[in-house]
């Protein structure tokens, strides 16, 4: 998408390569909106802790950061021994791998590439299909959320209050992004709606970033303390719920996604407001039978204790908030049921959450 920084507008991918330096380019998430700074991973390590760290973020993202990574790494490698490179090639994917656990992309994403790697005969033939899988792998998800919002945006009608959760915007994938993409096709299409976006503590995914990608897009909106969209709701003041996902099962139709998704859920059918979730296909596990064994990021108490802000110096800064000798817990995702899930918004239509397994062959699906 466009960024404009001091007056000056280019375009910019979240997530990007460098053949020449072998490095991978991330967007430090961690400084916006406060800057806008486009930092380099050296090495596959340095790649995984980017993810970890979350100077890169969201589902789609650190998919293509994990595909470039496994990339980066196999290409680190010198020698021609296959059985050596093969060791070493499963160490580069189990480090991205361990990065972080909810988002089931990385994952997705890293076996396109090694199944495109197993074509090759020699190192070298390996070396080169990795990054072609990882180009194409960042160049479809691009592609999944255009045709996102070519679908989606036939939800969204004139003078409409959308109501959208943590970050599932282009910060959030390579481009354009997922439950915001149906907000930027009408928006092309000459829509006008106003959108609120939760605030999304303990990290105000939404208060910072969503709110940026909007007001660069010059989307009308207001961020909403994450306690605000029951009254709203209750109010008759939000039409649609659009959210995005780490992880849906492609077997029961469950949908994990940023803490919080479930309680707007459970809120939107109190309210009979249609809840939408917006996934490019690398986000479907078809394996995981039960939402209950998505594995759900524990992070670190500080960000529910506090948080962090940009001081008068321009510096970052934390505040701790809380009370000093408390202790808190911070899960990081929840899963929300199928049945409180109106349709989700894939790149090849609007589907019922329990018709995806129905539909499987054409969503991707592979034996
Ligand atoms: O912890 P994050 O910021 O990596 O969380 C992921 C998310 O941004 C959200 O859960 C989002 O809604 C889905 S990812 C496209």
């Amino acid at each position: 998408m466009n960024v404009t920084v001091h007056g000056r507008t280019e375009h910019n991918r979240t997530v990007a390569f460098d053949v020449s330096s072998n490095s991978v380019l991330l967007i430090e998430q961690r400084l916006l909106p406060h800057e806008f700074k486009i930092v380099a991973t050296k090495n596959f390590r340095e790649t995984a802790r980017a993810i970890t760290d979350m100077i890169v973020r969201g589902a789609g993202a650190i998919g293509a950061t994990a595909a470039y990574g496994l990339a980066q790494g196999v290409r680190a490698f010198r020698g021609t021994s296959l059985a050596q490179f093969s060791d070493h090639t499963r160490q580069v994917y189990q480090t991205l791998k361990d990065a972080r656990p909810t988002a089931v992309d990385p994952v997705n994403a890293m076996n396109g590439v090694l199944l495109e790697m197993a074509r090759g005969e020699t190192v070298a033939e390996q070396q080169a299909l990795a990054l072609a899988a990882a180009e194409e792998f960042a160049h479809d998800d691009v592609a999944h959320c255009e045709a996102i919002g070519r679908h989606g945006a036939k939800l969204i009608r004139n003078g409409m209050r959308v109501l959208t959760h943590c970050n599932a915007g282009w910060l959030a994938f390579v481009d354009i992004g997922t439950a915001t993409a149906p907000l930027y096709a009408a928006q092309a299409a000459g829509k006008k709606f106003h959108v609120f976006c939760d605030e999304t503590r303990p990290r105000s995914q939404g208060a910072t970033l969503t709110a940026w990608e909007l007001a660069q897009q010059k989307i009308p909106h207001h961020i909403i303390a994450d306690n605000a969209a029951g009254h709203l709701m209750q109010r008759g003041e939000i039409d649609l719920v659009i959210v995005g996902s780490d992880r849906v099962l492609g077997r029961t139709g469950e949908v994990a996604n940023k803490i919080g998704t479930y309680t707007k859920a459970v809120l939107a059918r109190r309210h009979r407001i249609p809840f939408y979730v917006a996934i490019p296909l690398s986000t479907i596990d078809w394996n995981l039978k039960r939402g209950f064994d998505i594995p759900i990021e524990e992070r670190h108490e500080h960000e529910v204790l506090g948080a962090w802000g940009i001081n008068p110096r321009g510096q970052r800064e934390y505040i701790r908030v809380a009370n000093p000798t408390s202790p808190a817990r911070n899960p990081g995702f929840d899963v929300t049921p199928a049945e409180l899930i109106t349709g989700i918004i894939t790149p090849l239509g609007i589907f019922q959450p329990r018709d995806l397994w129905k539909h499987r062959v054409k969503l991707g699906y592979k034996r």
